[in-house]
């Protein structure tokens, strides 16, 4: 992997996981705790993971302005600083993401106060920055107000409430090892949770598997393409989170209090678990610690896939690799930016003139193109605002 993509790569798992903690606080801190009885104490560290994970999405978002600065221009830091209004100012990406930086600044003042109507307005905030994550994804190449971008949006709120949340209830559920709520309040949160975390991985799921048909189209590209690989791996790791929380659920929650027997797949996943771990059952006093365990586990499961889905983000679509691959035979020719402009390939309404000392002037195209996947020279689609690895629709209509 070159060493610039990997960087991006990083920043934006930073990114994802700092929304991720944002969100997930959040919820766990209005949906489950909500106002009766919670002590100060875990509010407080809820509150400063919110604190944290602003100023982390402000830092990280910043970052993102010089990498894509980078990519545009070709040049270094002082490049990259000259180019900087152009690209707030004159670029798709940069519009969305001037709004960005408000919504942050909003969700950073309001984090400060704990709070609730101040905590329902950081949420507001947080879920507006997770469109603009939507926004300047692949799901916004068919633009800010598509079908895909919508779904994309609601991917990433709900991956972040349940991500997040597992987070969250690790952070704010223990302390020094030993959970910290007393049985009848642990009991009551852990049911809200398993419900909260049931709904999110039915629209996780859903919006996921309309994401995946939406960016890989044939099967054979899960296993032809890098893209559709490492979409394999993730889902095999959100299976692993999904067994791990039902073994909470089917084992745990379900004999806090009073024992449930359940419906037929609480009692099959029973039998599958004791088949695996044999029948031996976990005294009543010590299922709270048990519990906290497994959260704790799902949680750095999460974070692995949110590796993975930022590493989606920065890869190339597996719709547009399998067209690559198609071409890869045909020479290069290069053209610029105004040629493109000439042929339609590039609608002049998505894409700002080039940016001062940039070289994002000069485009690598495949010989006799499909009219127009914008390449850059490292053979990579290129979209409007040089964000690698996208490809505006308009740019994409092979
Ligand atoms: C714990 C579960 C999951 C988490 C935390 C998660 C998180 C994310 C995040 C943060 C994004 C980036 C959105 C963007 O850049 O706009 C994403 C994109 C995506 N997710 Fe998930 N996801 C989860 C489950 C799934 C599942 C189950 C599927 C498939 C069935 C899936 C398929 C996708 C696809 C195809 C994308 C699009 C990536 C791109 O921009 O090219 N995800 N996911």
């Amino acid at each position: 992997m070159p060493p610039d993509l990997l960087t991006a790569t990083i920043t934006r798992w930073i990114g994802f996981f700092a929304m991720a903690a944002l969100i997930g606080s959040l919820a766990v801190d209005l949906l489950i705790l909500r106002d009766d009885g919670a002590p100060h104490a875990e509010r407080r560290r809820l509150q400063r993971l919110r604190v944290a994970s602003v100023i982390a999405l402000i830092l990280v978002s910043m970052a993102e302005v010089f990498l894509r600065g980078r990519t545009m221009t070709g040049t270094g830091l002082s490049g990259v600083l000259s180019a900087v209004p152009s690209i707030l100012g004159r670029t798709h990406f940069g519009h969305v993401w001037v709004i960005r930086f408000v919504l942050l600044a909003a969700a950073l003042c309001a984090a400060c106060s704990l709070r609730r109507a101040t905590r329902v307005v950081t949420l507001g905030a947080a879920i507006g920055v997770a469109f603009t994550t939507a926004a300047t994804g692949h799901a916004g190449d068919w633009g800010d107000l598509s079908l895909s971008a919508a779904i994309d949006w609601v991917h990433v709120v709900a991956s972040s409430v349940w991500v997040g949340g597992l987070l969250s209830l690790a952070v704010a559920g223990r302390s020094r090892g030993a959970p910290i709520w007393p049985s009848p309040l642990f009991e009551t949160i852990a049911r809200r949770f398993s419900r909260l975390a049931g709904w999110s991985l039915l629209a996780v799921v859903s919006s996921g598997s309309y994401n995946a048909w939406v960016q890989v189209r044939t099967p054979a590209a899960l296993w032809s393409t890098t893209y559709g690989r490492v979409l394999c791996i993730k889902v095999l790791l959100v299976a692993g989170i999904v067994w791990l929380g039902a073994a909470s659920r089917y084992t745990i929650v379900a004999r806090l209090g009073r024992p449930e027997p359940g419906g037929l797949l609480a009692r099959l996943f029973r039998m599958q678990w004791a088949w695996l771990f044999g029948a031996r059952e976990t005294a009543p006093s010590m299922l709270p610690s048990r519990l906290l365990r497994y959260v704790s586990r799902e949680a750095c499961l999460g974070i692995v896939v949110l590796a993975c889905s930022a590493i989606l983000a920065d890869s190339t679509p597996a719709r547009h690799a399998v067209h690559l691959d198609h071409h890869a035979g045909s020479d290069a020719m290069l053209v610029n930016t105004t040629e493109l402009h000439a042929r339609g390939d590039i609608p002049s309404k998505r894409i700002s003139d080039p940016l001062p000392g940039s070289e994002s002037s000069v485009h690598h195209c495949p010989r006799a193109p499909s009219p127009g996947t914008v390449m850059r020279q490292s053979g990579r689609p290129v979209s409007d605002d040089g964000n690698l690895g996208r490809c505006s629709k308009e740019n994409e209509q092979s």
